[in-house]
C-alpha cells in the first residue's frame, strides 16, 4: 500500500495563494511529499492584481506600485524576469507626477506658496503619525503639542484635524487673499488640506479617516527607495510565480462555498480510512477532501462569510477569529481611466499638456458649491495623465464615492467628470499661476470617448480593495487573522486532539506590518507554506 500523501488545497490564486503554492512546490523534497492544488473562484489568476489595456497603454486595475524598491521581493522578481522594461507605454512609466497644478472650485489657480505650506504641514503630520523622525522640522513646542494631540486622537483623521487647527493657531499676521472670489485664506487652506486627506483615503482604503486607527499607523512598514510601476504589468510577476507549478494544479472557476473542518477531532465516517479532516464544497456541488487548506480570500470575503447565516465555515470560526475579522477595516478603492476624445479641440489649447490637476473643493456645508458637480466627484483629489503625453487620464476613488462609481453608467461618469474638470479648467480666474495651465473656453466641456473603471467593491470574489486597522482594532487582530486552526492547545477538552493545521490563513490582511500590499500578501503566502513545511520537517 502506498502511503497517503498529505493533500494541501490553497483557496485563491492571488499573490498569497500562488506564492504559497510556489514555495510548497519548489522546496526540495516537497513536490513529492504533498498533493497540491490551487482552487480559484474567478476565471483568471492574479486576484487583486489585474493588469489590463486601455487606449493602447498597459494599465493596472488593481495593484499598481511597488511600494519602495529597497528589499522588496516583488522588485526582485520584477528584475529577475526583466519586467521593468517594455516597448509598450505603461501606467506611470515616468514615475510619480510632480508639480501639481492646484485649482480651487470656481477655477482659481492657487498660489503655490499656499499649496506648499499646507502640503508640508500635512506631510509632517503624517510622518509624525507614522513614527518617522520629523523632529528636525519641528520646534519643541510643536512636538509637545503633537504628542498631546496624538494622545487625545484615536484616529488619524482626528489627529490631522487637530494638527490643522494648531497650525491656524500658530500662523499669525497673514493678510487675506484677494482675487479668489468667495474663497478666504482659511477655506482655501482647508481645501488643500482635504486634497491630501482624500489621497490618504485612497492609500489606506479608509473611506473616512476618522475610522483609521492612530496607533496602528506607526506599526505599518514601508520599504525604502523609490516607488515604481511595472513596465510589463503586475501580471508578469504573478505569471512568473505561477509558472513553476505543474499544469493542472491551478483550477479556475472553482468557487468554494463551504469549508467543513474538524475542531473537535471527531472522525468523519463518510471519509473512511482515507481520512482527511477538511471537506471543501464548491458552487458546482463538487467536493474535495484535504488535510490542509490555506484560505487566502480577501478580508471582505471573510467578513461576508462569517456573517450570521452565511455558513462559509462549518462549524463556524471560533469567536476570537470572527471578532478580529469584524473589527478590522476593509474599504473600497477604485481606479477610473478616461480617454480624451481624439477629435478634441480645446480651441488651440494643447491636450498633450493636460496637467497633474489637484482639485480643491468647497466644504460640504458651503453655499458656494458648483451645483452641477456630482457628490461622488467631490472627494477626488486629482486627475492626471498616466504619463506625460498620454490622452488617458486617471483618478482614484475611495469609500462611498468609489462604490457609487461602480454602479454608474459610462455616460453618467463621462458627464459628471467632464462637468467637474471643465469647471475647474475653464474659468478665467487662473491668472495667479505660472501660466502653463490648460484652459477651456467658457461654455465648452472636455470630451471623453472611453471609460474603464475597476469594480472591487461589488465583485463577490473581493468585496472591497484592501484592509486597514480600524479604530477599535489593532495590529493584534492582523496576527489573530493569521493564526491557523484548530487553535493549538494541549487541552481542548477532547481525548483525541484533532489534526493540526487544518485551516491556515494567508493574504494581505494577515500581515501585521505590510498589510494592504502585494508584498504583504507575498510574505503571508511564504509564511503559511513554511508553517506546513516545518510541520512535515521539510524546511531547510
Ligand atoms: C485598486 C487597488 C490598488 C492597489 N494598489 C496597490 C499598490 O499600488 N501596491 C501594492 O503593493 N498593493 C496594491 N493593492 C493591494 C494588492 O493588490 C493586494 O494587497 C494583493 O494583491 C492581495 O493579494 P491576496 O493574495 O492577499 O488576495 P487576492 O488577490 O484577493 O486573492 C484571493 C483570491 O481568492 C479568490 N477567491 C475569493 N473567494 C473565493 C472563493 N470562495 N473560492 C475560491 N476562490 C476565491 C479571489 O478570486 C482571488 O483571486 C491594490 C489593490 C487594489 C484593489
Ligand atoms: C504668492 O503669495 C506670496 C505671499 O502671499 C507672494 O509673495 C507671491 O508673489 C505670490 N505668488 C504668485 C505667483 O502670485
Ligand atoms: C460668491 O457666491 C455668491 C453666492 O453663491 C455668488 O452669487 C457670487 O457670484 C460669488 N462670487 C464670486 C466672485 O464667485
Ligand atoms: C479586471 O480587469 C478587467 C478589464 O481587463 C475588468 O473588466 C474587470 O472588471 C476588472 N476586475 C475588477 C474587479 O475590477
Ligand atoms: C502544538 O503545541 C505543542 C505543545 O505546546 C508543540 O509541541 C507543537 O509543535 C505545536 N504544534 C503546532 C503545529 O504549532
Amino acid at each position: 500500500m502506498v502511503a497517503k500523501k498529505p493533500r494541501i488545497v490553497i483557496i485563491g490564486a492571488g499573490m498569497a495563494g500562488l506564492t504559497a503554492a510556489n514555495k510548497l512546490h519548489i522546496t526540495p523534497g516537497s513536490a513529492e511529499a504533498f498533493e497540491l492544488c490551487v482552487v480559484e473562484g474567478g476565471n483568471r489568476i492574479g486576484g487583486r492584481i489585474n493588469t489590463s489595456e486601455f487606449g493602447g497603454d498597459l494599465i493596472e486595475m488593481g495593484a499598481t506600485w511597488i511600494h519602495g524598491i529597497g528589499n522588496s521581493p516583488i522588485h526582485k522578481i520584477a528584475q529577475e524576469t526583466h519586467s521593468l522594461e517594455s516597448d509598450q507605454p505603461w501606467e506611470c512609466m515616468d514615475g510619480f507626477s510632480e508639480d501639481p497644478l492646484t485649482i480651487s472650485e470656481g477655477g482659481y489657480e492657487l498660489n503655490s506658496s499656499i499649496v506648499k505650506s499646507i502640503t508640508s504641514l500635512f506631510n509632517k503630520l503624517m510622518d509624525f503619525a507614522q513614527g518617522k523622525a520629523v523632529e528636525e522640522g519641528l520646534s519643541k513646542e510643536e512636538i509637545e503639542y503633537l504628542n498631546l494631540a496624538a494622545k487625545k486622537a484615536s484616529s488619524v483623521g482626528a489627529f490631522l484635524r487637530q494638527g490643522l487647527e494648531a497650525y491656524w493657531g500658530c500662523v499669525k499676521g497673514q493678510e487675506e487673499l484677494k482675487g479668489y472670489g468667495n474663497w478666504t485664506r482659511k477655506s482655501l487652506e482647508e481645501a488643500v488640506f482635504a486634497i491630501h486627506e482624500n489621497t490618504q483615503r485612497t492609500y489606506t482604503s479608509a473611506g473616512d479617516l476618522l475610522t483609521l486607527d492612530y496607533d496602528a499607523e506607526s506599526e505599518y512598514r514601508m520599504f525604502p527607495g523609490e516607488e515604481i510601476t511595472i513596465a510589463k504589468g503586475y501580471r508578469s510577476i504573478i505569471e512568473s510565480i505561477a509558472s513553476v507549478l505543474p499544469p493542472g494544479s491551478i483550477q479556475l472557476g472553482q468557487k468554494v462555498t463551504r469549508i467543513q473542518w474538524q475542531p473537535n477531532g471527531a472522525l468523519d465516517v463518510e471519509n473512511g480510512h482515507d481520512f482527511r479532516p477538511v471537506k471543501l464544497h464548491f458552487s458546482d456541488g463538487s467536493v474535495i477532501f484535504a488535510d490542509h487548506v490555506i484560505v487566502t480570500v480577501s478580508l471582505g470575503v471573510l467578513k461576508a462569510g462569517t456573517q450570521q447565516g452565511s455558513g462559509m465555515f462549518d462549524p463556524p470560526l471560533p469567536t476570537f477569529k470572527t471578532e478580529a475579522i469584524s473589527r478590522l477595516g476593509y474599504g473600497v478603492v477604485n481606479k477610473l481611466f478616461l480617454e480624451l476624445s481624439p477629435s478634441h479641440d480645446l480651441g488651440g489649447g494643447n491636450l498633450n499638456k493636460f496637467p497633474f490637476l489637484q482639485m480643491a473643493f468647497h466644504r460640504p456645508d458651503s453655499e458656494f458649491r458648483h451645483p452641477k458637480v456630482p457628490w461622488w466627484m467631490r472627494k477626488t483629489s486629482s486627475m492626471c495623465p498616466i504619463y506625460g503625453k498620454s490622452s488617458v487620464l486617471l483618478s482614484w476613488f475611495a469609500g462611498k464615492e468609489a462604490l457609487e462609481l461602480e454602479s454608474l453608467e459610462d455616460e453618467e461618469i463621462i458627464s459628471g467628470v467632464s462637468t467637474t474638470i471643465s469647471s475647474f479648467l475653464s474659468n478665467s480666474n487662473s491668472h495667479h499661476g505660472n501660466g502653463n495651465s490648460v484652459e477651456i473656453p467658457n461654455g465648452r466641456e472636455l470630451e471623453f470617448h472611453k471609460v474603464l473603471k475597476s469594480k472591487w467593491g461589488s465583485d463577490p470574489l473581493f468585496l472591497g480593495s484592501y484592509s486597514y486597522v480600524a479604530v477599535g482594532s489593532s495590529g493584534d487582530d492582523l496576527d489573530i487573522l493569521a493564526m491557523p486552526l484548530p487553535k493549538n492547545s494541549t487541552n481542548n477538552g477532547y481525548k483525541n486532539s484533532s489534526p493540526q493545521l487544518q485551516v491556515l490563513f494567508a493574504g494581505e490582511a494577515t500581515h501585521r506590518t505590510h498589510y494592504s500590499t502585494t508584498h504583504g500578501a507575498y510574505f503571508s503566502g511564504l509564511r503559511e507554506a513554511n508553517r506546513l513545511l516545518q510541520h512535515y520537517h521539510l524546511s531547510l
